[in-house]
């Protein structure tokens, strides 16, 4: 089915045609420039978290209604620790703040709530609150909502070796059976498929250490929106975008 894209302005010529059939199945957003937005309004970069919060409720919502299987949304990484520790304290709060106030409603949306990244080390009111909201909507089988929380690719690929070699010690399998599909299965996204699209808002244009492996075939794209202020009309610019790309995965 094809709809008109429902907010183009008139002004800005033929009117682009949105395909429902050609929505990206795996979505993952670096959600940046919380504290740069807080700044320009005067506010302490706190401010600019919280407001960001509220745009992940409303960006959830925009998923569910496009059909997106999995979004992927990058919240903490393992180099966020180098915050003032007031400030990575309430992004470590912000989960459990985020479920409160919306789990009520992920559950009428039938969403199921994933986390990747080094859980272990965070503490223990943000792993609880995590794991009553798993454990809550996992026969959810609507969007699967999949936060990455202390999470970073290198640390990730390194333990996914560590366990590796592990099992080939403890003779599971041989180092010549280790092929791209088994590796993939010792990262925290196994089971996913890998990311279509890639957003990252801010104007910043780097992987900051997410899903180095996972997004060797995925289509960026980058906006200079900072993340308080990313909304509906410019995630559909993003499908857009990722509509009119030809992706070859090395073919022609
Ligand atoms: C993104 O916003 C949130 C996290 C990284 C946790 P920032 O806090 O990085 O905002 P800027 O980049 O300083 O503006
Ligand atoms: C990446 O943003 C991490 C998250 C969005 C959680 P950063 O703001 O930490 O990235 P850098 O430091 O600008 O690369
Ligand atoms: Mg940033």
């Amino acid at each position: 089915m094809k709809i008109p894209f429902f907010n183009q302005k008139k002004e800005e010529g033929p009117q682009e045609e949105f395909d429902l059939t050609n929505v990206p199945n795996h979505i993952a957003i670096i959600m940046d420039g919380n504290g740069r937005w807080a700044k320009k309004k005067g506010l302490p970069r706190i401010a600019g978290h919280k407001a960001g919060m509220d745009v992940v409720k409303d960006t959830v919502e925009v998923a569910v209604k496009y059909n997106i299987q999995t979004l992927t949304l990058f919240a903490f990484s393992t180099e966020n620790w180098k915050r003032p520790k007031q400030e990575v304290e309430y992004l470590l709060k912000l989960p459990k703040e985020f479920l409160h106030t919306y789990l009520p409603g992920l559950m009428k949306n039938n969403v199921r709530i994933e986390i990747i990244g080094d859980i272990e080390s965070l503490p223990v009111h943000t792993k609880e609150a995590i794991q009553y909201a798993k454990e809550k909507t996992k026969d959810n089988d609507g969007l699967l909502l999949n936060f990455a929380l202390n999470y970073g690719s290198r640390h990730e690929i390194l333990e996914a070796i560590k366990l590796i070699m592990e099992d080939i010690d403890n003779q599971k399998f041989t180092l010549e059976q280790l092929d791209e599909k088994l590796l993939s299965k010792y990262l925290y996204t196994n089971g996913l498929s890998d990311p279509d699209l890639l957003i990252r808002t801010s104007g910043e244009q780097r992987l900051s250490n997410f899903l180095l492996w996972q997004l060797a075939y995925t289509e960026f794209w980058f906006t200079d929106v900072l993340w308080p202020d990313f909304n509906e009309e410019i995630f559909v610019e993003a499908l857009l975008e990722y509509q009119n790309r030809s992706r070859r995965f090395g073919g022609i």
